[in-house]
């Protein structure tokens, strides 16, 4: 059945432009976009009769939010501190008790609710060890997802590393369970497994062909654990490479204290960077050097990294991007703001075909946006969704539609 929203929309198209339709039309036929544009050669192009519904704000595309700890949610924004005390007196102990299925039932329930009403459709999110907590946010997910297990063997608390599946057999059997379209291959972070466990992670995911999901040089603390842990590496960068876990499917999270080696590491194996600015501020770490990315033209996407990010709003992620790098004296733009939180996130997630944006052919994934602004540009009335405090933002949209259907 086609039916037709009208509404101004803002679409993506790359890192410095996006295309505005000021009456717009989305023509969704099974629950796929068949056609945008104006609304006059919209309704001209759509043949008879068809059902149209006016929208009452602007039309933007889903959010998709690249790094996320669904089982962080509960806490997110209630601790903070230097990154590995946090972990181990405050997110370890959260995460233990997702051993508790019913508990995390309703934990994951909560997350792809509150994830929608903030305007998230689409994602990368790092589960506990457990298996079973794992399954249970497969079997929940609303919207498109890719999640992985963290994997876990050493330095941390039993509570965790006994219900760790990083034994290359377990490990197998249990990815079998799950559409590889939907799972990373989680090593947690290099201090918690060792080389040995790595390379062989690195092997099984070489045969899966499965993205992978990992930190990397979070902080300046982290990475001084990881030169004592790993003293024959050159960098922390070396550490995965070595184990063949730097690939085109692999999203390395943060990658803050990098060294130019790295950098053109990760370049050269075609990786992804998940920038995560409200975690970093929220954890006290330095700020993503931008322009060091930029320079090595490594791709990259937003992130909330929830429970370290205190917000699951795509748009509070949007404004810290802005903020931080404007304030460091970076150049970004709205425009960037929005594809690094859309259209990028899609492409990163290995869904360029099917989402991230809204042109024909993809889902109608989207949300809208209040209208009302004084801002004269469109520029200038995207930068006012993006004001105010984090728990204002997570309700700022009037409404998401997952393929073409209100859901929040
Ligand atoms: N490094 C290892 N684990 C974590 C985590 O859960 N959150 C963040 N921000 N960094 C990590
Ligand atoms: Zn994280």
């Amino acid at each position: 059945m086609k039916k037709i929203f009208r509404a101004p929309i803002l679409n993506p198209l790359d890192e410095n432009s996006w295309r505005f339709y000021r009456d717009g039309a989305l023509s969704v036929d099974d629950g796929v976009v068949a056609d945008i544009g104006e609304f006059s050669s919209v309704i001209e192009r759509a043949g008879s009769d068809p059902e149209v519904e006016v929208l009452d704000g602007v039309v933007v595309p889903g959010f998709v939010d690249v790094h996320v700890h669904w089982v962080q949610h509960r806490v997110r924004g209630i601790f903070a501190g230097e990154l590995l005390t946090w972990l181990q007196e405050h997110i370890w102990p959260e995460e233990a008790r997702y051993a508790d299925s019913e508990l995390a039932g309703a934990a994951a329930t909560q997350f792809y609710t509150d994830l929608l009403r903030a305007g998230t459709v689409a994602g990368m999110s790092y589960s506990s060890p457990h298996a079973e907590a794992t399954e249970v946010a497969f079997r929940c997910m609303r919207g498109d997802w890719v999640i992985g297990n963290v994997l876990m063997a050493v330095h941390a608390p039993r509570t965790l590393t006994d219900f760790s599946l990083h034994d290359p057999d377990t490990l197998r059997v249990f990815m079998g369970r799950i559409d590889q379209a939907h799972y990373a291959l989680t090593p947690r972070f290099a201090p918690n497994l060792t080389a040995e466990s790595l390379a062989a992670l690195g092997r099984v995911a070489a045969d899966a062909g499965c993205f992978i999901q990992t930190h990397l040089a979070e902080s300046v603390a982290e990475l001084q654990w990881v030169r004592e842990l790993f003293p024959d590496a050159a960098n922390y960068t070396e550490v995965y490479d070595r184990a063949g876990l730097l690939t085109p499917k692999t999203i390395l999270g943060h990658c803050i204290e990098m060294c130019d080696e790295e950098w053109q590491c990760i370049r050269d194996r075609g990786s992804w960077v998940a920038h995560c600015p409200t975690s970093n501020e929220a954890l006290g770490n330095r700020r993503m050097p931008l322009e060091r990315l930029r320079a090595y033209g490594i791709p990259f996407a937003l992130a909330s990294d929830i429970g370290g990010g205190p917000s699951h709003s795509m748009l509070h992620v949007m404004q810290r991007f802005l903020v931080s790098h404007r304030d460091a004296g970076v150049a970004v733009t709205p425009q960037e703001a929005l594809y690094r939180s859309t259209k990028a996130g899609a492409q990163c997630m290995g869904r360029a075909s099917v989402g991230g944006d809204l042109s024909a052919g993809k889902r109608a994934d989207f949300v809208l946006l209040p209208r009302k602004s004084a801002a004269e540009s469109i520029e200038g009335w995207f930068e006012d969704c993006l004001r105010g405090p984090a728990a204002d933002l997570e309700q700022r949209p009037q409404g998401t539609w997952l393929r073409g259907g209100h859901v929040a």
